[in-house]
């Protein structure tokens, strides 16, 4: 695939098959990721694989705490205050995602349903998982993990993969952390679903939108 098209026709997947993924996929797309950049080539980014039992108990840990309402406790802070254009722009996904479902934003159920399919990680076989080292600076290690992460994706897609970042794989650390083997000298950062796309599923082909010019400066 050309990168341009990987760039384009990669997506957030939020409906996977039932179809494993080999464990020699996996392995290829990390080895092609870690060729990013990063600060000084000092590569401040670690994974952890989760797959099989262990995700299946991190997916239910992660609803029960959903319904039992536990307070977020990510390892990095999530975002509390957005700017009127960024809150516009987060409402229309939370927005698409719902009609996609057909679900009501007044149908409370209906929209249990899906934040619960979503802590479930969206019933993906793969969850990789992204930490960095606790005395590194935080702001630049996560950059890296970004350049990573973002190959990562890149490289799913070309390999037939859909993936989903996942801000809500981290919001329980407590958890991850009880049922993963997470060094205490690590951190958190993020954790990406992986697995084969469900392409027909609505969830997965609504129409994302992108701003340009408002978002570049051009200086002569
Ligand atoms: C740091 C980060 C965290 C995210 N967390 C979630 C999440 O918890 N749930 C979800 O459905 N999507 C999550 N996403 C996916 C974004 O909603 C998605 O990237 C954005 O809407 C743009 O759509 P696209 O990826 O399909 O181009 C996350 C993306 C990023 C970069």
């Amino acid at each position: 695939m050309q990168l341009v098209d990987s760039i384009r026709q990669r997506r957030s997947i939020r409906q996977f098959l039932p179809k494993p993924v080999p464990d020699e996929v996996i392995q290829d797309i990390i080895a092609e990721a870690v060729w990013s950049p990063s600060w000084g080539n000092t590569q401040q980014w670690e994974m952890m694989v989760v797959t099989g039992d262990k995700l299946t108990k991190l997916k239910e840990e992660n609803k029960k705490a959903l319904f039992a309402g536990q307070k977020a406790q990510p390892e990095i802070a999530f975002p509390e205050v957005w700017p009127d254009a960024h809150k516009a722009r987060y409402g229309e996904i939370g927005k698409a995602v719902l009609e996609s479902q057909a679900t009501d934003r007044d149908d409370k159920e209906g929209r249990l349903q899906n934040t619960s399919h979503m802590f479930s990680f969206f019933d993906a076989p793969v969850l990789l998982y992204f930490m960095v080292d606790k005395q590194l600076s935080l702001e630049y290690a996560v950059l890296d993990v970004g350049l990573i992460l973002q190959n990562v994706s890149l490289l799913a897609c070309d390999k037939g993969l859909g993936s989903c970042i996942m801000a809500v794989s981290v919001m329980y650390a407590d958890i991850v952390r009880k049922i993963l083997p997470v060094p205490d000298n690590k951190r958190l950062v993020i954790g990406t679903a992986l697995g084969y796309p469900d392409l027909e599923a609505p969830i997965n082909n609504f129409e994302r939108q992108r701003d340009l010019e408002q978002v570049v400066t051009w200086v002569t």
